[in-house]
């Protein structure tokens, strides 16, 4: 009972310590959130309430994630990310081959969770992911990609791509292919605070019918 309660209050105070720190790195991280034993926050994150975390995942600076998301296994973030309500990523697969799928406790102590199959998901910088967007598998996003809302994406998404539907196919490229390239070059997600307002006109163009970025 003691033995309990201590782990209780000890689990307490490790989330308060978890928050407190990343609060400092301009993080801010709902007390309705759980699972961030093994998540990184690189700064300036929003958490918002019901999210919960499982596995190893790491979240890139200004990512702002939705109420209620998902994300389990391997996961990688990239920065300025925008993650809306409900979506989940998931990047461990039960048993498929085996005689079960069955991995809980309540058979065999749970042992058969060692035939769980875990992938990697990967998720690049100033990637929009829409309402209810589930991620399954081993699956990298490109910078720039759209998830369109209620997509199941089950492959790869090209930089600067909208992919939508079940499974997630792709609907259009967002510019023209040299833009796309002067984009991952510029990589604006890696500036400094002074050096995106150098920048500022151009996130404020409209790129539809464009060429060129610097045009
Ligand atoms: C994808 C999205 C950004 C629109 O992109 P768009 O290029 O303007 O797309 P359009 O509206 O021109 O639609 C293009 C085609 O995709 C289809 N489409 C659009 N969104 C879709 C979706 N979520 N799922 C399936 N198909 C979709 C359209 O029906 C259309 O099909 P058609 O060519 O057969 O007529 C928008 O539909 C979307 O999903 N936004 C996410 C909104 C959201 O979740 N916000 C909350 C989180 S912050």
């Amino acid at each position: 009972m003691i033995k309990h309660l201590l782990y209780k209050y000890w689990t307490r105070y490790k989330k308060y310590r978890f928050r407190k720190e990343n609060k400092k790195l301009g993080t801010f991280i709902s007390k309705e959130s759980k699972g961030y034993q093994n998540v990184s926050f690189e700064g300036k994150n929003r958490i918002p309430d019901r999210c919960n975390f499982s596995g190893k995942i790491s979240i890139g600076f200004a990512t702002t994630l939705g109420y209620n998301n998902m994300l389990m296994g391997d996961v990688s973030v990239g920065k300025y990310c925008q993650i809306g309500a409900d979506v989940a990523i998931h990047t461990t697969n039960h048993p498929i081959n085996y005689l079960s799928t069955y991995i809980n406790k309540l058979l065999f102590n749970g042992e058969l969770k060692t035939l769980k199959t875990t992938n990697k998901v990967v998720v690049g910088n100033d990637v929009w992911i829409g309402h209810n967007v589930i991620i399954v598998g081993n699956v990298t996003i490109g910078n720039g990609a759209i998830l369109a809302a209620g997509s199941v994406v089950t492959k790869d998404v090209p930089s600067y791509t909208i992919v939508a539907g079940t499974p997630a196919k792709p609907l259009k490229k967002r510019f023209s292919d040299k833009i796309i390239s002067q984009v991952e070059e510029l990589q604006w997600w890696n500036k400094t605070e002074n050096e995106l307002k150098a920048i500022k006109p151009l996130f404020f163009k409209n790129l539809e019918n464009l060429e060129d970025l610097y045009q």
